[in-house]
């Protein structure tokens, strides 16, 4: 069942709209100027109504998710956003292209890694590798108008994306050292089934590593990392946590410069000058003033004798790192403004 006819433009099918990622998807596109109609599957909650699932989307709709298959979902539409588990998106991701869609938004991820070792160091064997080439990775903040026209976009993760920001910032100078990012993220991270690691009592007053020296996300980091560096061998760390908060990632840089640099902060603002979600701070940004809206919140700061720097990042994981960019990436794909339908502030105090 559609959850809205009443507007002119884009039709969109969210496959996976159960999810916590899903649930952030449909409440952008529902509000979405351009977007005309939009359908959300879901396998396990076929039937039932979307504001059930994520009540907040009760003044958006009074729709229910539906039980198509993910290429019956895709024939017709414009456009087709993916938010399902990880390894699925590549069990259906053949039919999905049979059935012709416009737009493709994977936000696993299937199809993020182009390189194939680096997929495999992270994931293992991939299952469709003659379907990867046909993506554009989708650092939106970052790739820009470079993404005009994309039929396929694959989403960056949401540890990747903060840690993708903070290097991107630093990328020209000269290192001494690989950057190490040591970042911490919220619960909603790991989705929506409940886990050890979520449960309230493990994780309210809490807070511990995971996947110590080998994040999953360090394969997509490391492939724009040393597209950017220039170095087929340029190498960064992620140093990863659970923190005892539901949204967010808080990251922090570090590195080693082979000569001193005087001011970062004004190289990173350089960096993204003009890029309208990424806002350069002039002191340390705080979770809370990130978490709720699309924006990323950087600050950098050298070492008193100027040969170390640290950048800071902050981003919500379900909107900048999941949901928000995956929309701002469509936006560029199909040329419009990246901020439409993206400016709604977050609510603070959150
Ligand atoms: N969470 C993040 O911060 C984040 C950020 C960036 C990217 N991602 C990626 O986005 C994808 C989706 O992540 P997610 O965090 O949204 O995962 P999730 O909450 O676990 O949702 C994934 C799927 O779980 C299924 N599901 C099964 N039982 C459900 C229930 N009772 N309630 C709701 N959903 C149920 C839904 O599909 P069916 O109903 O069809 O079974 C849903 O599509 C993953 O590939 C993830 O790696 C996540």
């Amino acid at each position: 069942m559609a959850c809205s006819e009443r507007r002119r433009g884009v039709k969109v099918a969210v496959l996976g709209g159960a999810g916590y990622v899903g649930g952030e998807l449909l409440r952008l596109v529902l509000q979405h100027p351009d977007v005309r109609e939009v359908v959300a599957t879901s396998r396990s909650q076929a039937g039932r109504p979307i504001s059930e699932l994520h009540p907040s989307l009760a003044l958006l709709t009074e729709a229910r998710f539906a039980s198509h298959t993910p290429a019956e979902a895709a024939v017709g539409q414009d456009v087709v956003l993916l938010a399902l588990e990880h390894g699925e998106s590549s069990k259906v991701m053949g039919d999905i292209v049979d059935a012709g869609p416009g737009i493709i938004v994977d936000l696993a991820a299937d199809f993020r890694i182009h390189d194939g070792r680096l997929h495999e160091r992270s994931y293992g064997p991939h299952p469709a590798p003659a379907l990867v080439h046909r993506f554009q990775y989708g650092l939106a903040d970052v790739m820009g108008t470079a993404l005009h026209g994309a039929r396929a976009i694959a989403a960056p993760g949401c540890f990747a994306t903060a840690a993708q920001l903070a290097l991107y910032g630093i990328a020209e100078l000269p290192l001494a050292s690989a950057p190490a990012i040591f970042a911490v993220t919220g619960s909603s991270g790991g989705g929506q089934a409940p886990k050890p690691s979520a449960h309230h009592p493990a994780r309210a007053h809490n807070m511990f590593a995971y996947q110590a020296m080998g994040h999953r996300h360090e394969g997509e980091v490391l492939e724009q990392w040393r597209t950017w560096r220039g170095d087929a061998a340029a190498h960064a760390r992620l140093i990863t946590h659970s923190g005892p908060f539901v949204r967010g990632i808080h990251a922090t840089l570090h590195a080693h410069l082979a000569e001193p640099v005087a001011d970062p902060n004004a190289i990173v603002r350089a960096r993204f000058a003009g890029r309208p979600f990424v806002r350069v701070l002039d002191a340390p940004p705080e979770l809370t003033h990130a978490v709720g809206s699309n924006l990323a919140l950087l600050h950098a700061v050298p070492s008193p004798d100027g040969r170390e720097v640290q950048v800071m990042c902050v981003i919500d994981n379900l909107i900048k790192g999941a949901g928000g960019q995956a929309i701002q990436a469509l936006n560029l794909a199909l040329g419009l403004d990246e901020r439409t339908g993206l400016l709604a502030p977050g609510p603070f105090p959150c």
